[in-house]
């Protein structure tokens, strides 16, 4: 165990699949309580998780409807006490040029990255006020500074997380809620497989593509989950309004 979080109990948008998975199970190794809210639970049934017993929940949440939050901490609430710690994982990353994106698409994107955040940390935070204090840790992207041009809506919905994340950091700061935002490069995930069949690359192609990156693959989930936990701490007491940036080295391309 790396991190005390026994007693502590998160909340973990789009912890049925890829980063928000691994972030799940590293709490749950760490001794912490965990619901995952997700709009896909049965993905989630593997040997990994049955290990988890009942520390870890599983709510099927539409991070676009606000309802399903206020459900989710109110499950968080009623099975474990309260809740500490929100992550934000749950995101879509459909390919389109601003061209290609259609007033639909833009909105769907918006409303899932950037609105599902809004959601879950308005429902969240009394409860974590209610705890004393707390830390939210978002899942933005490297997009957010200006991104790809096939990421135009992604990226723009990335940079509001970033805003998000600096603004509720002043504004929570007298409850000791943190909020910090972790941005992935490059991640093999169960999402990102998805995007890259739809664009008929083969399955090698993330072998070769990840060799040309400054430190030589493509990143993995849990690459990722150490980070979340570490900004959950203790140790990260004094950090807040924070972008980090868990990227291999490919920062180094913008
Ligand atoms: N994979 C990458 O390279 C990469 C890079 C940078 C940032 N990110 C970000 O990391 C986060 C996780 O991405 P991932 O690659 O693990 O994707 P993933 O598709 O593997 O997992 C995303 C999860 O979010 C859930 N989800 C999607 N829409 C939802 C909704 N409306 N309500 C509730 N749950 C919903 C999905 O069911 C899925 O379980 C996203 O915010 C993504 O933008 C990913």
């Amino acid at each position: 165990m790396q991190y005390p979080f026994a007693g502590k109990v998160a909340l973990i948008t789009g912890g049925a699949s890829g980063i928000g998975k691994a972030i799940a199970k590293r709490f749950v190794q760490n001794g912490a309580s965990v619901v995952i809210a997700d709009l896909c639970v049965e993905a989630t049934i593997d040997a990994d998780w049955k290990q988890a017993g009942t520390s870890l929940q599983f709510v099927r949440v539409d991070v676009r409807r606000e309802a399903d939050l206020l459900d989710a901490v109110r499950f968080a609430k009623a099975t474990f006490g309260g809740l500490d710690i929100l992550v934000n994982s749950a995101g879509i990353f459909p390919r389109a040029t601003i061209q290609n994106t259609t007033a639909e698409l833009w909105d769907k994107i918006m409303e899932v990255n950037l609105k599902g955040v809004y959601h879950a940390c308005r429902a969240a935070i009394p409860e974590i006020i209610e705890r004393g204090g707390g830390a939210i840790i978002n899942i933005g992207s490297l997009n957010a500074f200006g991104g790809t041009p096939d990421l135009f809506a992604y990226s723009t919905s990335k940079g509001g997380v970033v805003t998000l994340t600096v603004n509720l950091a002043r504004s929570l700061a007298k409850h000791k809620i943190r909020v910090n935002c972790v941005h992935p490069g490059w991640v093999l995930t169960e999402g990102e497989k998805e995007v890259q069949k739809q664009g008929g690359r083969p399955d090698n192609w993330y072998e070769t593509e990840g060799e040309k990156l400054p430190l030589g693959r493509i990143q993995t989930p849990e690459d990722i989950a150490p980070c979340v936990l570490f900004l959950a701490s203790d140790e990260a007491s004094q950090i807040t309004g924070q972008s980090l940036a868990v990227d291999g080295g490919l920062g180094f391309h913008y």
